[in-house]
């Protein structure tokens, strides 16, 4: 099948999902001496426009994982969005360290019924946003070397494709079952959902996390930054603040974090499909 245009498409608050999608693109465009476009839609500003592919295109589309699924907050703005109109796509999504579940089924669904035809996907392991401990400083040299082979991969297989093949097989359990509880250092479940960032003294109003906040919840008032609305806990605010005036002190987070760290220090493993 003749490609044109590879797009790499992306949710990324805090960059690792840009990271790997956008060298799974690069890569593609490489192989097939095509132009590569990239599509953000992190800010709020970047999601008005919607955008309509077409059969000739090859769209790397990618998220990362938000309790096991597809972030249900950016999930209407994906359908309302992106149209494939016949357009390839390949879904990928980035977890930190404790598991995808069915975040990758859930794209690929996802895609598929926006217009798009699946033929490869990828569930890639990168640090945690919540914290440090977990899959530290991934994606690594290695992880990138595994994305780079499987953007030749799926570049020959789109090459020698004379037909368009059913959607991609990933692993996942269907009907897709509800989010990931996220569970306390106790085992219990850990309810955050209302948590928001504290702003601390240390704050100089440099105005980084309003830009950077996913869901525009950012203000400043009289001289004075307040986070007011919805807070999808993605850490962009956090990671983006100069002088670390950004913390979450909601004690279940806090507990949960702690939970994964003390269970999901292992090494987790990238998968691609096909493999
Ligand atoms: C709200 C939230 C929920 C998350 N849930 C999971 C999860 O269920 N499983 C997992 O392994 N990682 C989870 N993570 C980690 C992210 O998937 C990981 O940090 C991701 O690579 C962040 O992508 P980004 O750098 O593009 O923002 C979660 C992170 C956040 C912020």
């Amino acid at each position: 099948m003749k490609i044109t245009n590879i797009t790499a498409v992306y949710f990324s608050p805090t960059g690792s999902t840009r990271k790997i999608v956008e060298e799974l693109a690069r890569v593609m465009a490489d192989e097939y001496s095509v132009p590569m476009h990239t599509f953000d839609f992190t800010l709020p500003e970047n999601r008005v426009e919607s955008i309509t592919f077409q059969g000739s295109d090859l769209v790397v589309f990618g998220v990362p994982v938000y309790a096991g699924r597809v972030p249900n907050k950016i999930l209407p703005e994906i359908r309302r969005i992106f149209k494939g109109d016949g357009a390839l796509a390949v879904p990928v999504v980035t977890f930190g360290n404790r598991s995808y579940d069915n975040a990758l089924i859930e794209l690929r669904n996802e895609l598929e019924e926006g217009g798009f035809h699946t033929i490869a996907g990828g569930a890639f392991v990168a640090e945690h946003a919540f914290s440090g401990k977990l899959a530290p400083g991934r994606p690594d040299r290695e992880d990138m070397d595994l994305v780079r082979s499987f953007a030749k991969t799926v570049a020959d297989k789109v090459n020698e494709m004379k037909e368009i093949p059913g959607p991609v097989k990933v692993r996942g359990i269907e009907p897709i079952p509800p989010y990931y509880q996220p569970l306390g250092i106790d085992g219990r479940p850990a309810k955050f959902l209302k948590a928001k960032p504290v702003i601390g003294p240390g704050c100089i109003r440099c105005g980084k996390c309003i830009n950077a906040c996913p869901m525009g919840s950012i203000n400043e008032e009289n001289d004075e930054l307040k986070v007011e609305g919805i807070c999808i806990k993605c850490q962009a605010c956090i990671k983006i603040c100069p002088v670390r005036a950004l913390f979450f002190d909601d004690s279940a987070f806090l507990s949960h974090v702690a939970m994964l760290e003390q269970n999901f220090s292992r090494k987790a493993e990238n998968e691609v499909f096909p493999v």
